[in-house]
């Protein structure tokens, strides 16, 4: 099935096509038109001419647009879902919770729509501030480039979608290579509100060519971009004065204290650890247990992951489907046999069958392996032994990366403690690292990113803060 891509309210063919593989069939499912330098710059000029129109809409106007997204998707969410799991292999179950998500994200950004104030500045709390009156409006910044992954391709879009929407902001889209049909069905939905024409453009293509354009436009103001770190500082060297929001990656821990209740705890960490086959920046990849229980959890937990169901991601009982691309199960194989060839023991999985790489638990592993302390983005788990949760907080905090992190624990002391000192952007006391609902304040430290997500915080990045000063003479 050939797509086109979306600038000012068109379907547009290019001349370059690729196809799209299922990563579970490997069957090409579509094909993917591959837009030119001056196509992109064409999206950007159209969304640089809709800024005013997009402006001065009312915040009344703007919500109504998100709230009919909204509406949209509740009347297509199976279908959403489905095209979800048919291109990025995400288990239907997934997949139709990550448009329950999708519909949640929208509808925050069309209640924070009608919230967006400024403030009043008390002006006469300076020496020289008297008979004065400030106030501060937030203003929309203009074009937003959106660059987003393959793992939440229709949330993850929401995320920077919405709130672009809800400040009076243009879009220019670009999606995962992986994952363009989810966009590409936004579009089809956009379409069908009032969203003035040339202010949500979607273009497909490669990084080098869409995501360096958007970089590198002096028209476009901010770039908002989810993946890997390496690709986010290249976006931050190369975006001069734009503002910029980073969402990266982590390898994010999790703290099991001694006397917690296991039976509720090891299925929130098969989740954690297995879920969209751990393609999740919040995935729970590291988790240290205090030695009274750690024998006990890993007995408990290796059970629970071997009764995962392996198969069709379209199957809504399917558990477990195949990685986004089998390079990318080479290179989770080709960790799991270095951190083997470093001391680590196979407690479950560590092989690929039937094209899907098995949810995998390793032990005993040294910090200095790569599928502790690098990203690791594959259904693969660490559980090592502490002694303290003192030696867990520093096992967590020693690493380049902090998005979330967790701890189990019942001694309130310990949870005060260890919300303290873990150098993250979210800390979750009694839940995994992977706990995440869409309006709460979403960002990392470190290599993780920089700004935040949630519709608040984002509104917030997408705005201009400006002050208006009234001299009453
Ligand atoms: C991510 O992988 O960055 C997002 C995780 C989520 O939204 O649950």
């Amino acid at each position: 099935m050939e797509k086109q891509f979306y600038v000012n309210g068109e379907w547009k063919s290019s001349e370059k096509m690729v196809d799209l593989h299922s990563p579970h069939t490997k069957e090409v499912i579509a094909q993917i038109p591959q837009a030119t330098r001056e196509e992109v710059d064409q999206a950007i000029d159209v969304a640089y001419d809709a800024r005013k129109q997009m402006a001065e809409l009312t915040a009344y106007e703007r919500a109504a647009i998100l709230e009919h997204i909204t509406q949209l998707f509740i009347e297509n969410r199976n279908r959403a879902a489905k095209i979800i799991s048919s291109e990025a292999a995400k288990p239907m179950k997934y997949a139709l919770g990550e448009i329950d998500r999708t519909i949640e994200t929208y509808k925050f950004a069309a209640e924070e729509a009608k919230r967006l104030t400024g403030e009043l500045i008390p002006m006469d709390a300076a020496k020289n501030g008297a008979n004065r009156f400030g106030y501060t409006i937030e203003q929309p910044i203009g074009v937003i480039g959106a660059i987003t992954p393959f793992n939440f391709p229709q949330n993850l879009v929401a995320h920077k979608v919405g709130p672009a929407i809800a400040a009076g902001n243009t879009i220019v889209l670009k999606p995962a290579s992986q994952t363009p049909l989810s966009a590409l069905f936004l579009a089809e939905l956009i379409d069908q509100t009032a969203l003035p024409k040339g202010a949500f453009n979607v273009v497909t293509g490669s990084g080098k060519t869409v995501g360096d354009a958007l970089v590198e436009s002096d028209k476009v103001k901010m770039i908002t971009f989810t993946g890997s770190p390496a690709v986010g500082k290249g976006i931050r060297d190369k975006a001069g004065l734009k503002k910029v929001a980073l969402e990266l990656g982590s390898n994010a821990g999790l703290i099991i204290d001694k006397n917690v209740d296991l039976s509720q705890i090891v299925p929130k960490c098969v989740m954690g650890a297995f879920s969209n086959q751990g393609q999740v920046c919040i995935s729970l990849q590291r988790t240290y247990v205090m030695d009274e229980l750690f024998e006990e959890f890993i007995h408990q937990f290796s059970a629970l992951t071997k009764e995962l169901v392996i198969g069709n991601p379209l199957e809504e009982t399917t558990d477990i489907a195949a990685m986004i691309n089998p390079g990318e199960q080479e290179r989770a194989l080709s960790w799991v046999q270095e951190a083997v060839e470093h001391g680590a023991e196979i407690v479950a999985g560590g092989t690929t069958e039937n094209g899907v790489f098995m949810p995998t638990i390793l032990t005993n592993v040294s910090p200095t392996s790569k599928v502790s302390c690098q990203e690791v983005f594959a259904p693969i788990v660490v559980v090592n032994r502490i002694s303290s949760i003192e030696e867990g907080i520093n096992a967590i905090n020693d690493s380049n990366y902090g998005l979330q992190a967790g701890v189990f624990t019942n001694d309130i002391q310990t949870a005060f403690k260890v919300s303290k000192e873990l150098e993250v952007g979210g800390v979750m006391i009694n839940d995994i690292p992977t706990y995440r609902i869409d309006q709460m304040p979403y960002g990392g430290v470190k290599e993780s990113g920089t700004g935040k997500e949630g519709l608040k915080y984002a509104i917030h990045e997408m705005t201009e803060t400006k002050l208006v000063v009234w001299n009453q003479q």
